[in-house]
């Protein structure tokens, strides 16, 4: 039996192989050569995801970050100043893109569960004087993975995005899972992107996609950013291969999302018994799981719990993260639910053993 089928991966939703059905559609796309504007695949993707977010174009991408750098790139000019959340993927792991790729500089709020509050802006503008920074540009994440997998509410962003405009300012979501969002909320994507000038929506997350990121927006934007690709280097050939997993994923893997938010609440559920932690409730496929009792060292459970065959991930200094996607099933969730119990009481276990004891 492969590693695969026997490891419960639980680090994140971008870990999933491909099932049989998409190499299948891989492996029979259509291709031509995308830089050259032929790719028949390709545009095929882009048109229906244009379709589907009410946009009129869209542009394949590698990555999502990718896709948020180049929104950013094609809506500020250098010295502007761009809205984040202080816990987003743009600010906290683009590695400073919106200063290094686009010389603007990051303008940081915290939220409440990832959203912003629209007095925010209001409180971030600071005139027309010549000494100032101009803010050109709000960011808002959903679902917002540091959040916990949130589902910012839409009326929410909608009051985001109309302060954003009152002042002419311009918006972009990264909805790198804004599937989950509209499957958790039943709330369709066209909703969420009336709201943002430029989205951001992975394929390669929950969608189980092997590479690929879109962005969508107004013709004249997305004209602009197919040009800033190609300068970045994005420029892709036979970019069917990857269009036509997507494609896949597109009809194959958006409503059982359902399933992967039925699992989270199901580990969560299962977490939740362990004594000496406690659990961020669930909205989506993201678990955070806070290890509240000192003795159980996080390093000391993810050890343990490789040690069984099951992976998550550490998020903060006592925080650890489980995300449920297409590679894992029922009987994974039951199989690192008792993982996660052994491994926080040998945790336990061993931090008293260890711990220096006074003269006898
Ligand atoms: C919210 C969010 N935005 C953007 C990204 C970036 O996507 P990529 O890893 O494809 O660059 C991620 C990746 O996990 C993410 O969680």
């Amino acid at each position: 039996m492969s590693e695969s089928a026997t490891i419960v991966d639980l680090r994140s939703d971008t870990v999933t192989r491909p099932t049989p059905a998409m190499r299948r559609a891989i492996a029979e796309a259509e291709v031509g050569d995308d830089v050259l504007g032929d790719d028949p695949t390709g545009i095929e993707l882009e048109r229906r995801v244009a379709a589907l977010a009410g946009r009129e174009a869209a542009l394949f991408v590698p990555s999502g970050t990718m896709g948020n750098q180049l929104a950013i790139r094609c809506q500020i000019e250098p010295g502007d100043e761009v809205l984040l959340e202080a816990e987003s993927h743009i600010f906290f792991y683009e590695q400073g893109g919106v200063a290094a790729n686009s010389g603007g500089l990051a303008h940081v709020v915290k939220g409440t569960r990832g959203a912003l509050d629209p007095a925010c802006i209001e409180a971030a503008l600071r005139g027309e004087d010549d000494h100032n920074a101009r803010l050109a540009l709000v960011c808002a994440e959903n679902t917002h993975n540091r959040a916990g997998g949130a589902v910012v509410p839409l009326e929410s962003l909608r009051l985001l995005a109309a302060a954003a405009r009152a002042h002419g300012l311009s918006v972009h979501l990264d909805g790198a899972r804004l599937w989950n969002a509209s499957v958790a909320s039943g709330v369709p994507i066209r909703d969420w992107a009336a709201e943002a000038d430029t989205v951001m929506m992975c394929f390669s997350k929950g969608l189980g996609a092997p590479v690929g990121s879109i962005l969508v927006g107004d013709a004249a934007l997305i004209r602009r950013a197919r040009r800033a690709r190609k300068r970045w280097g994005g420029g892709m050939r036979q970019v069917g291969i990857l269009a036509a997993a997507c494609l896949h994923a597109l009809d194959h893997h958006v409503d059982r999302l359902a399933d992967d938010h039925r699992r989270a609440h199901a580990l969560a559920r299962g977490f939740e018994r362990v004594a000496g932690v406690s659990v961020i409730a669930p909205e989506t496929n993201i678990v955070f799981v806070v290890l509240d009792d000192p003795s159980i060292a996080p390093d000391a459970v993810l050890r343990s719990l490789a040690s069984s065959g099951v992976r998550m991930s550490q998020y903060g200094p006592r925080r650890l993260r489980a995300i449920t996607h297409l590679d894992v099933d029922d009987a994974g969730v039951a199989r690192a639910v008792v993982a996660f119990e052994e491994a926080c009481r040998a945790a336990a276990r061993g931090s008293r053993v260890d711990a220096p004891q006074g003269p006898c």
